[in-house]
């Protein structure tokens, strides 16, 4: 093999040491836009028309449709294959509604269009659906055929009703809703001011009611999320709707701002009879802490609830609940996902009420006598068999609930800790959806968390010690080729695919992209994917139950040397390469562990010596991409071999051989030092502290040994790339025999 010249830089002085985010935070594996869409586990959603904020608004296991709600569109897609024949409704607001809306000087903001935000399947063969419709809310029924084989799908013209109170006005707004039974539930602003919000139920047989209107201390300002139906007890006149949201804060001015919220309504409410006429008589809410306790004592609360989910198990009324929480504060930035057992929130509901006797009070747990039945309890459930209605709670019971609406204790996670927190990171995670992966050595819980910069990031959360949680990133993929925020996600278990959407479109991934952790038993095991198992020749998808004599897993240890012993067939051959440095000057040395979880650590043999760690006083610059030595003389020639170390297991990254020239070969060239000195003693102090990731720094060829001999000396520059990378560029100087520099040229190394 031909010796390869690599990139040699003469006579940068650096600072060396430079500080790196810790390794463990990193996702262990990167995937570019690009990159995701080679490895063949993600599809982007193909059909572009005129439109934006795409939301996945249901996902229909039965029939296999995913529906989603963008600017003017309705679109019902297979769930196997988001682009195999899409049914697509356009829905736009009337022209005669737009114009009214512009006339009422709202549109700047996009606001005077049908932006689709509710659909929801009302029987087998109709869905019920709502928009913003240009500031005037509209819903309607669609029809969308018994078998999405008959692809049907159409709007039913005749079934157009007006929408407040279903769906919000405001397009900037969020909304929950939910349809059961014929009945809808449904949390937004109902007024384009957002001076009315509530949480309806409308339809079905039971009388409509809401809120109260106008009262803080039921709802201050809220952001509503999600709602689900869980049952309380094997009574199902005890079944409740358990809502997510945030709002101000009642509490005070000393506090938070904004606080997460947990409230639950009884299905069977049907409103007071002298008070409370047509408003909920059981509604109750609690908040839901999130929050980390640091060395010094102090509490750091994530109190900005951004999504929730519910992953069922076999007991119905006990699913998991997992909330997604954020902090806005200007000191410190993060996210965090806490879990909560229904038990600890139905313990909190069933707990003291906070009181506050007046303006200047503190909120005070309440002493008093609490009516009977106790505010919060169903008519007709296991501690009210007897009652058959709302409407028939005392007076005393409606004026309680409706002063009481907040409980006094806060729902905590288990042991007062997140399952994972990210902070001082640049971005934030916007949405999640959680699957239970049955793995060889156990069940885990596998994260999905979308990031306001366009990523889903996979997370593993391990129980290590009892009561000792190990976060792993397992992956970060690039799901759009133009970033935004990813707005909703959707995850199919069946389906083994997640559904990811953002401002600007929608795509599809596969759970798992084994192949893509590398070709060796070891890679496979690190990775420490319970999705993934090595099946005696590949990273391959491990399915629970398949019977196949080899099957190397260890999600829990990630432990290669036990796991992989005779099966590192793959791991590559390394080719020894050559490396020419000259005295004087330095030389890079290229190593680049594939996982940034990897540690690379670089021995050195001289040609006279035996091998030992590379000493620190030859390292110019440490970067995650290789070293800078230098200057190197012709004692630094020898054997060098970077090997990385990853949960215990070593391998061998890279192997080459230095040769350094002596100065004396380059003839009549000065030497390098005054002129890089001078170069570098110019104010250059904001560069400087951009280096760090040197990408790829090889020379592209061997030609500038034979310009040197010529005279001509190399200076570099690194520059930063809109990659995040930094671009390495240097000018050709051709020097006098008195270091007058006089540029000639300038050019980029090439990009592999
Ligand atoms: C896209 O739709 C918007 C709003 O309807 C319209 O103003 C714009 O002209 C459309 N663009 C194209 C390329 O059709
Ligand atoms: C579903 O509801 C619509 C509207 O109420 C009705 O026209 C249709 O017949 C219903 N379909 C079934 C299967 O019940
Ligand atoms: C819907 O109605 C059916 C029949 O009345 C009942 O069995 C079921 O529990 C109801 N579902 C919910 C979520 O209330
Ligand atoms: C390289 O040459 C270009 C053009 O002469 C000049 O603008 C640039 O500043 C030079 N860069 C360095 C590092 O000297």
């Amino acid at each position: 093999m031909a010796p390869r010249v690599t990139a040699v830089l003469l006579g940068i002085l650096l600072p060396c040491c430079l500080a790196w985010p810790s390794p463990h935070s990193a996702p262990r594996l990167s995937l570019s836009y690009k990159e995701l869409l080679q490895t063949r586990t993600a599809r982007p959603f193909a059909f572009t028309f005129n439109t934006s904020d795409y939301r996945i608004l249901r996902v229909d296991q039965d029939q296999d449709r995913l529906y989603l709600g963008t600017r003017d569109y309705l679109v019902s897609l297979d769930l196997q294959n988001i682009n195999k024949e899409p049914l697509i409704i356009h829905w736009p607001a009337p022209s005669s509604h737009q114009s009214e809306c512009h006339l009422a000087g709202k549109g700047q903001q996009g606001e005077c269009f049908n932006y689709v935000r509710l659909a929801e399947p009302l029987n087998r063969t109709h869905l019920y659906v709502c928009g913003t419709g240009a500031c005037r809310p509209v819903c309607a029924l669609v029809h969308r055929g018994w078998r999405s084989q008959e692809y049907l799908f159409r709007l039913v013209p005749q079934s157009l009703e007006p929408g407040k109170g279903r769906c919000p006005y405001d397009p900037r707004q969020s909304n929950l809703a939910l349809l059961v039974n014929g009945t809808l539930y449904a949390g937004m602003q109902v007024d384009f001011m957002g001076t009315d919000a509530a949480l309806f139920r409308t339809m079905g047989p039971r009388p409509a009611v809401r809120t109260e209107q106008h009262d803080s201390r039921w709802l201050y300002d809220p952001v509503f999320l999600r709602a689900h139906v869980i049952p309380d007890s094997s009574e199902s006149s005890d079944d409740k709707l358990y809502f997510f949201f945030r709002e101000k804060a009642l509490e005070g001015t000393m506090g938070p701002a904004v606080l997460a919220r947990v409230g639950r309504v009884c299905l069977n409410d049907d409103g007071g009879h002298r008070a409370l006429v047509n408003k909920w008589t059981t509604f109750l809410k609690a908040r839901l802490v999130c929050s980390v306790v640091g060395d010094d004592g102090m509490e750091t609360f994530f109190d900005e609830l951004r999504d929730v989910f519910l992953l069922p198990t076999q007991d119905e009324k006990n699913p998991r609940l997992y909330g997604l929480f954020s902090t806005l504060g200007s000191v410190f930035r993060g996210s965090a996902v806490c879990t909560y057992p229904l038990s600890a929130i139905r313990t909190v509901f069933n707990g003291p009420f906070a009181h506050k006797e007046g303006h200047n009070h503190q909120w005070v747990p309440y002493t008093g006598r609490v009516p009977y039945p106790r505010p919060g309890a169903c008519p007709g459930g296991t501690f009210t068999p007897g009652l058959h209605s709302t409407q028939e709670f005392s007076d005393e019971l409606v004026a309680f609930v409706r002063a009481h609406p907040l409980m006094y204790t806060p729902v905590y996670p288990p042991q007062r800790r997140p399952l994972l927190v990210r902070a001082n990171v640049p971005y934030s995670f916007t949405t999640l959806a959680v699957d239970l992966v049955d793995a060889v050595d156990g069940r885990y819980e596998v994260f999905f968390l979308g990031t306001d910069r366009g990523t889903v990031q996979k997370v593993l959360v391990l129980p290590t010690d009892p009561g000792i949680l190990e976060e792993v990133t397992l992956e970060e993929v690039e799901v759009f080729k133009t970033p935004a925020p990813v707005t909703s996600l959707w995850i199919s278990s069946k389906r083994h695919q997640l559904y990811v959407s953002s401002e600007v479109g929608l795509a599809q991934l596969s759970l798992h992209r084994c192949g893509a952790y590398g070709p060796a038993c070891a890679d496979c095991c690190l990775a420490r994917d319970p999705y993934c198992a090595w099946d005696g020749r590949h990273c391959a998808r491990y399915r629970p139950g398949t019977t196949r004599r080899v099957r190397r897993q260890d999600v829990r240890h990630g432990d290669p040397l036990r796991q992989c012993w005779g099966f590192n067939a793959n791991e590559q051959q390394l080719v020894e390469q050559v490396q020419f440095g000259v005295e004087g000057g330095s030389v890079f040395l290229e190593c680049h562990p594939r996982s940034p979880h990897a540690q690379a650590r670089w021995l050195v043999q001289p040609e006279d010596g035996a091998r030992r760690p590379l000493p620190r006083d030859r390292v110019l610059l440490q970067t995650p991409q290789g070293v800078l030595l230098g200057p190197v003389a012709p004692s630094d020639g020898g054997k060098y071999q970077c090997v990385s170390t990853e949960n215990g297991y070593r391998r061998l990254l890279s192997a080459l051989r230095l040769h350094v020239l002596p100065r004396s070969l380059l003839g009549g060239a000065g030497p390098p030092h005054p002129i890089c000195e001078s170069w570098w003693g110019r104010p250059h102090a904001g560069r400087q502290s951009q280096i760090g990731t040197v990408q790829r720094a090889r020379d592209p060829d061997s030609q500038w040994i034979a310009q040197n001999t010529e005279g001509a000396w190399i200076r570099t520059e690194f520059l930063g790339t809109s990659e995040g990378g930094l671009d390495l560029r240097w000018n050709w100087t051709r020097t006098s025999q008195h270091s007058q520099e006089l540029p000639v040229g300038r050019r980029s190394p090439p990009r592999h």
